[in-house]
């Protein structure tokens, strides 16, 4: 006998019991979109890797050890050209804005879409090959309102998930003025302590000594006396950030200034937040995360303009959801039709006229006897039956207490079931 097929590691199924959470995950963040009065947009699910080498930089993990390359046919010219899938939007969506000349709509825009990510990472608890995010993007719009207004709707977002104790926590980073002062100063500082660094550290010393400050295996002496960017900043970075924090502070957003958030695409300026659940903070925990990048529309190629966003990890956000006990239950409330024997007709008529009335509805197809149906119907978390009877009589059965109404009108159930 062949070995059964397994899903891809890194991937997961999600089963019925699991997709009720993601689909209120989802609904929360279209209506917020919404309410915050984003327009939808949908790229491909792969670009060209240098897309993403330019854009995220060619030093990030996302790059240097987490590309998930496709390749097209077999053969040479555009068919053989390499691809990758896309492991964040912002480098799409910005690629999208340039190729479609958006800039010259009203702006800002402001943009949002949901959907899958490949990283071809080390799978781990929270960290799979293939993730969603839900991503917000305003392209032209420099601040300093509008990145309070972004932190503060991650924020909104994991309240009204019903999860509790997130905090974001913050950053600047600098800008092309002033964040070259600050590389060097964290050159020499590690420089001078190379031999405690990991290999990895070694590396990203010369290419992006920024990053040296996110290593998790940085000798916490080493981190705790590291420069710190914020002492850096020129005096528009400080303004900047300064007003952002007055605006968290007004809008009553919880938040920390971190000195180590740095950030591990590279185009990044100036601010930098990502959201954790209080005590979790750690680089594999972050449940969403985002900030400025106002080189980057330039960079691939447009006109400049400043941008800002975020990605918020939808698997991570329900993992703590279920942590925090607060994943909605599988289902509303479902309610079962019953009959006898064969009186399918009907039990497909009323399921229809509850259906219209905005209830879900699942008839029983079978012409077993009615204990055997109320028994299926409750192991299928049906909270009511409605059991047919002979002539127009119908009862409704609350499976949940064992009370039951005789001869109800089809009229009485929906306001009863809506409760
Ligand atoms: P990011 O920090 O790389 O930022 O990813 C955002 C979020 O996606 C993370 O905080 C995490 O919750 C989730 N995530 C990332 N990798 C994985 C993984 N392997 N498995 C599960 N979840 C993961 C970005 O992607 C930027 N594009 C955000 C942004 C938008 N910045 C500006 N605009």
């Amino acid at each position: 006998m062949s070995r059964n097929i397994a899903a891809p590691r890194g991937t997961r199924d999600l089963l019925p019991e699991e997709t009720s959470a993601w689909s209120h995950v989802e609904s929360v963040a279209r209506d917020l979109a919404r309410r915050y009065a984003f327009d939808r947009i949908e790229i491909p699910l792969f670009e060209r890797v240098e897309l993403f080498a330019r854009g995220l930089g060619e030093s990030s993990d996302a790059v240097e050890k987490e590309m998930f390359r496709v390749s097209g046919a077999q053969g040479s010219g555009e068919e053989a050209a390499p691809w990758a899938l896309r492991p964040e939007p912002t480098a799409g969506i910005v690629r999208a804005f340039i190729e479609h000349g958006m800039h010259v709509r009203p702006g800002p825009l402001r943009l949002t879409l949901i959907g899958p990510m490949f990283r071809y990472d080390r799978p781990q608890a929270g960290r799979y090959r293939q993730f969603s995010q839900w991503d917000v993007e305003v392209i032209g719009d420099a601040g300093p309102a509008v990145d309070a207004e972004l932190i503060e709707l991650g924020h909104r977002f994991y309240a009204e998930v019903g999860l509790t104790d997130v905090v974001a926590r913050i950053n600047s980073i600098g800008d092309a003025e002033c964040r070259p002062r600050y590389r060097q100063a964290l050159v020499d500082h590690f420089a001078a302590h190379e031999d405690r660094l990991s290999l990895d550290s070694r590396r990203r010393l010369r290419i992006n000594p920024l990053r040296v400050l996110d290593d998790k295996d940085l000798p916490p002496e080493l981190a705790a006396d590291a420069p710190r960017g914020m002492d850096h900043l020129c005096d528009a970075c400080r303004e900047h950030f300064d007003a952002i924090r007055a605006l968290l502070d007004v809008l009553g957003v919880r938040y920390e200034l971190d000195h180590r958030l740095v950030r591990g695409l590279d185009y990044y300026t100036r601010t930098a937040f990502e959201f954790y659940v209080a005590g979790r903070e750690g680089q594999q925990q972050a449940l969403g995360g985002g900030g400025r990048y106002d080189g980057l529309v330039e960079l691939l190629g447009g006109r400049p303009a400043p941008g800002i966003g975020f990605g918020i990890g939808l698997d991570r956000t329900i993992l703590a959801m279920e942590e925090q006990g607060v994943a909605p239950a599988p289902r509303g409330e479902l309610v079962a039709v019953l009959g006898m024997g064969d009186d399918h007709d009907r039990r497909l008529q009323i399921a229809g006229t509850l259906r219209q009335a905005g209830l879900a509805v699942r008839p029983d197809g079978s012409s077993r006897k009615l204990g055997k149906q109320l028994e299926s119907a409750s192991k299928a978390g049906a909270r009511w039956a409605v059991i047919i009877g002979d002539g127009d009589a119908m009862a409704l059965k609350d499976l949940a207490t064992g009370g039951q109404r005789d001869a109800v009108s089809i009229e009485e159930i929906a306001p009863i079931v809506s409760g």
